[in-house]
């Protein structure tokens, strides 16, 4: 079987169909000892299953089965006060589940530390730009940044619908370029998600970030909330700022580092 051929089959699953298929090789690169047209079916199949565990670390376990029907929930919504409609959106995401009982405190702890953004950049946003109305902003401009491009598009007719000055935009993080500059970035539980694909990715990248402050979280549990995390594994991440002014504060299920920019 040739390379696009596996990689095709690989994306058959729903929730890797989106997924770029540049991105799906680099993922099934480890798995491939030899040229995969030397591939025997039992060594087919065992690289499948890998690239597939390895993008849902990365990408699927974070979906909900009701995620595919994203477009019916933003129909759904009618303004941007109606809450309980983003609520319902942002329960499609694990993420932005397991934060919904602590948005308001979120952003209330955040902005009395860097002050109210008038610009924001979101890395690995997920759903997040759905939670604009715990902000309370106004007159934002929202850049989101999302590993798979139906996702990007996906809010990007969320902004346009409701007239939010943003830009939804398609980018791996692991080899980010041309970040747009903002007041605020957020990089809400993606440094775990990244560190995952390219191990020590994270200095190059928080050296690309143009903004006053960078707000970077971490999950506490396990998703699904089974296995505590423990703080030493992210002693590397404090080392990594020391040097950078930051203030650190706890939900129930994650923890914020609210540090300062360039
Ligand atoms: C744990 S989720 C966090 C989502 C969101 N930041 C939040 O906390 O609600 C990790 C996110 O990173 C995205 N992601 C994974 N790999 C990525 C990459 N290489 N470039 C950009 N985004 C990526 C996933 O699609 C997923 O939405």
């Amino acid at each position: 079987m040739d390379k696009q051929e596996l990689i095709a089959l690989i994306r058959q699953k729903r929730e890797y169909r989106d997924i770029d298929s540049l991105f799906v090789e680099r993922m099934l690169a480890s798995s491939l000892k030899e040229k995969s047209e030397l591939l025997k079916k039992k060594d087919i199949e065992s690289a499948v299953k890998e690239t597939r565990a390895k993008l849902r670390e990365v990408y699927g376990a974070f979906l909900s089965p009701k995620y595919f029907q994203r477009e019916k929930f933003l129909n759904a919504i009618k303004d941007l006060n109606d809450v309980e409609a983003h609520k319902r959106i942002l329960g499609l995401h694990l993420s932005t589940r397991e934060r919904l009982p602590f948005y308001e405190e979120v952003y209330s702890q955040i902005f009395q530390i860097t002050g109210k953004p008038s610009s924001i950049l979101d890395l690995g946003c997920g759903l997040n730009p759905f939670s604009i109305p715990f902000m309370h902003l106004s007159n934002i401009t929202y850049y989101a940044a999302e590993l798979v491009k139906a996702d990007a598009d996906f809010l990007q007719k969320y902004f346009d619908k409701f007239q939010i000055k943003g830009k939804a935009f398609q980018m791996d993080l692991t080899r980010a370029e041309n970040l747009p500059p903002a007041d605020i970035c957020f990089m809400f539980k993606v440094i775990d998600t990244l560190e995952a694909i390219e191990w020590d990715v994270t200095a190059e990248l928080l050296a690309k970030i143009k903004a006053k402050w960078i707000i970077a979280s971490f999950a506490k549990k396990s998703l699904g909330g089974k296995k505590k995390i423990k703080m030493e594994k992210r002693a590397w991440f404090e080392r990594l700022i020391q040097k950078r002014e930051h203030k650190v504060f706890e939900v129930e299920n994650e923890v914020f580092y609210v540090i300062r920019g360039k």
